[in-house]
């Protein structure tokens, strides 16, 4: 075999260089015989020239191979090139119609530490292969635009033994898989273990009974109800709101321990991280039952929307992720309150997304470059691409979506398909021309809508002015004005809706609603259930958002009122603009909590403060320099002067709100249980832990001693819960995820670096997994003021130990270190200390290329 150069420097792959694969391929026979360290590998590939001869370029990695033949005949090695990344047959060598090709690799699952491909995650074989993880496992064209039919057989002696597809037969030692729709690689995967079903059954709209299996490891089978029912929900309310049914005879899901992610939706065998499938009330928080949920469906959702329908290639990766984000948010909406949940889902936007467009690492819905397409499975591709939908959806109302999506899926079932494909099908169902509109696909960056207010008593004309403007991002220094489509109502003085809710589409630069007839000044309500991702700009008072606050029939905007008002006295404070917090704001929470009974969810997010990080990216925005300690402390300040003013309602509503039913994930006591504890979190600030403590010793349930626990860390009177805690859940991973994040997230920003060094230092550290990896990583990053201490201990610590990681997992390195992207925003000390970390990390030698592209982008 000749070697051919293999190159160092990684060259990005390019939209534009896009070429269909030259080959059909019908089928694949692939036979496992596993082994923890050799597992043989034999793939058997239906292949066919599409249009006259071609050079069959086949993608592998860490593959042994051990014997090829074409048609049933060995191949002389001499014709075929082998690099490290790819297997090359020249077109010389192959038949000018179909043929066969086998190959028999050896692969090493027990030293795949990446999680990438084939491995072992406590002691049972699992697959992960999207994006291009099946190159681990067998020569093969890697890319989402083939489609084959696999057959698929396991020889192990694990019991249990899983497949993509319906079960065929099975024996001793063996067992066969059948899928009979075409589909990708990426969606391939094999499970074998020693597992424990929970099993049910669902009876589609058609009539046929679909097997359904959640399978754990023994032991768990009891935290497997709430996933299960969720489950039911999702395939039933996707044949009710998108008539989408099931299209196979069972469906598998199997929770495993080590996962790059949160959960994959190969066909017929979802592929979940632990955590989102076990829950049980003493080990599970609200918040976990809430995302189980969420998940569940959307995995189970992609099966129409990314498997019937796959990407054509990685950059149209949005196409099913924003849309499978897109569905599962309808779904929770219905399942829950619609207006809390939009709530959280624009919070977590915010959080990540807004931040994501704002700083180096910025990049379009459908991105046109990258060099490791891990890397682009970001805030932006999923939960932009969910909102661009979302805005699609208002524009057309919601008959003419359903016709869009009846289109889509009628005309591209089987298909793998392109954005372009996917805003035609709106255009053919709504008639309407989405050529500006595609922009929000193409162009990166939160455009800022500036809005001005112009009273004409005499006519009794009320004049709003907009005007949008996006700022440069990463290469694309210019940009185009968007479709946006405004939300709004106009509220009259005594809270009254003068102009009931309506929608303008904005498309201009600059553009102006005028609304005529009105007898007094009116409030308007602007971007109600926020119907843009846009950073709307108004100027306008803190007595009208306190106002709004009040008054604002639209959920969404009452509440981003009270946000505003927060935010703005936050940001005063914190730059010492104020030298007490903003009595408005604090009278303001009076009304809120007399009412709180009413939507005790609702009331418990009005209650949340904004977080540090979304203050520090206000002030940016504004033009200031963020300092962290003084966000902090001024966050601090700020409840505190809230608890004192309303500590009798807090107090009151702490005791309200107990429930003394047996626990239930549902919404309804779910919202009790977050007021009740929003409101601790306030009286913390008083009782110097005294209610934090009862409630740590007294909680039945997993949700209530984590807040206590964390109030208790707050108030420095943690020591002896946390020793009672780390006893009693020893044996229990998830929980103690719990134990390393509640520490990191409410440590003391001067010792949180410390903190963090004693807690990697605990033999509970087991930092090959990746959830522990992400509780003790992730709450450093998540503690603004200790992450970005001016001392720079807390980059430094993050750096060491992302080094340290990237020879184990690129993946979860090259994830973690977004904690970064913020850098720019903060003074020239920390930039200097954060840079210096960066370019640490960029001179480690064979650093993997997933943390090379993003600790170049972190500092271009
Ligand atoms: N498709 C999966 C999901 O969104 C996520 C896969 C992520 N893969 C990756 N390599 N980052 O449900
Ligand atoms: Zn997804």
């Amino acid at each position: 075999m000749s070697d051919a150069p293999h190159s160092d420097v990684p060259q990005p792959t390019l939209l534009a260089d896009y070429r269909p694969y030259p080959f059909t391929l019908d089928h694949v026979s692939l036979t496992f015989r596993l082994a923890p360290k050799g597992t043989r590998v034999c793939a058997k590939l239906s292949l066919a020239p599409k249009d006259g001869p071609a050079d069959l370029v086949l993608d592998g990695e860490d593959l042994r191979l051990i014997s090829i033949a074409l048609d049933g005949t060995a191949l002389d090695p001499a014709t075929l090139t082998l690099t490290d990344r790819q297997l090359t047959l020249p077109a010389a060598a192959l038949p000018a119609g179909p043929f066969t090709l086998e190959t028999e690799v050896e692969i090493d699952p027990e030293a795949n530490t990446a999680l990438e491909g084939l491995y072992l995650s406590g002691g049972m074989f699992c697959t992960q292969c999207e994006a291009e993880g099946f190159r681990h496992i067998t020569y093969y064209p890697d890319r989402p635009d083939v489609m084959a039919r696999f057959d698929v057989r396991i020889e192990s002696d694990m019991p249990v033994l899983l497949s993509n597809g319906n079960p065929v037969a099975q024996g001793a030692g063996w067992a066969e898989w059948r899928d009979p729709w075409p589909k990708p690689a990426y969606l391939f995967a094999l499970v074998a273990g020693n597992l424990v079903a929970l099993r049910d059954d669902f009876i589609t709209a058609s009539g046929r009974t679909v097997d359904l299996a959640i399978w754990v490891r023994p032991g768990d089978e009891d935290r497997c109800a709430y996933a299960m029912d969720a489950l039911k929900r999702s395939m039933a309310w996707d044949e009710s709101t998108y008539g989408r049914e099931y299209d196979l005879d069972v469906f598998n899901i199997v929770a495993v321990d080590d996962f790059n992610m949160g959960a994959m939706e190969n066909k017929g065998l979802n592929i979940f991280n632990a955590k989102l499938v076990l829950a049980s009330p003493e080990t599970a928080t609200d918040t976990d039952y809430e995302r189980i949920e969420s998940v569940i469906a959307h995995e189970y959702f992609h099966n129409w929307t990314g498997n019937r329908i796959t990407c054509r290639d990685w950059f149209q990766l949005c196409l099913k992720e924003g849309l499978t984000v897109f569905r599962d948010q309808q779904f929770s909406a219905d399942e829950r309150s619609a207006a809390v949940r939009r709530i959280e889902d624009v919070l977590a936007l915010r959080a990540r997304q807004f931040r994501e467009d704002a700083g180096p690492l910025a990049h379009p819905v459908r991105p046109e470059s990258y060099v490791e397409i891990n890397n682009f499975y970001t805030a932006t591709v999923y939960e932009k691409g969910a909102e661009v939908i979302g805005m699609l959806r208002r524009l057309v109302g919601p008959e003419g979506y359903r016709r869009a999506l009846d289109l889509y899926f009628d005309r591209h079932d089987g298909q793998a398909a392109t954005i372009e494909d996917w805003l035609k099908v709106f255009e053919d169902a709504c008639d309407r021309d989405l050529t500006q509109f595609k922009r929000w696909y193409t162009e990166a960056g939160t455009p800022r809508l500036h809005v001005t207010e112009d009273w004409d008593a005499e006519a009794g004309r009320f004049t709003l002015e907009f005007t949008q403007e996006t700022a440069a991002t990463p290469g694309q220094p210019v940009k185009g004005a968007r479709v946006i489509p405004v939300e709004l109502g106009l509220l009259g003085p005594n809270g009254d809706e003068v102009q009931p809710s309506t929608l303008i589409e904005i498309t201009e630069p600059r553009q102006s609603a005028v609304f005529e007839g009105l007898s007094a000044r009116p409030v308007p309500s602007i971007l109600r259930g926020f119907s843009a991702p846009v950073i709307l700009e108004r100027e306008t008072t803190q007595a009208a958002r306190a106002f709004l606050f009040a008054h604002d029939t639209d959920p969404f905007n009452r509440w981003e009122a009270g946000r505003n008002l927060a935010r703005t006295a936050l940001m005063a404070l914190a730059r010492g603009a104020a030298t007490a917090p903003d009595p408005e704001l604090i009278a303001a929470y009076g009304p809120l909590l007399r009412d709180a009974e009413t939507d005790p969810a609702f009331a418990a997010l009005c209650l949340r403060l904004p977080g540090e990080d979304e203050i520090a990216a206000a002030l940016h925005g504004a033009g200031h320099t963020p300092d962290p300690a003084e966000i902090h402390a001024a966050r601090a300040r700020l409840a505190r002067a809230i608890a004192q003013a309303h500590e009798e309602a807090l107090a009151a509503l702490y005791i309200r709100m107990k429930d003394d039913g047996p626990y239930s994930p549902d919404a309804g006591p779910a919202g009790r249980r977050a007021l009740r504890l929003a409101c601790l979190g306030l009286l913390n600030r008083l009782d110097n832990g005294a209610r934090a403590q009862a409630l740590f010793a007294e909680a039945g349930n997993m949700t209530e001693s984590l807040s206590a626990l964390a109030c208790l860390i707050e108030t420095n009177k943690a020591a002896g819960a946390l020793a009672e805690f780390r006893d009693r859940w020893a044996g229990e991973r998830l929980v103690m995820d719990k134990w390393f994040l509640v520490q990191m997230l409410h440590a003391a920003p001067d010792r949180a670096a410390q903190e963090a060094a004693h807690l990697a230092a605990l033999p509970e550290f087991d930092w090959k997994n990746p959830n522990r990896f992400r509780s003790l990583m992730g709450g450093l990053s998540a503690n603004h003021a200790g992450f970005h201490h001016a001392s720079g201990a807390g980059y430094r610590f993050y750096a060491d130990w992302l080094i340290r990681m990237d020879a184990m997992n690129p993946q979860i390195t090259a994830r973690m270190s977004t904690a970064f992207e913020t850098w720019p925003r903060y003074d020239a000390g920390r930039q200097a200390l954060a840079r210096a970390e960066l370019q640490r990390i960029a001179a480690t030698e064979g650093l993997s290329r997933d943390t090379g592209e993003m600790v170049a982008r972190l500092l271009a």
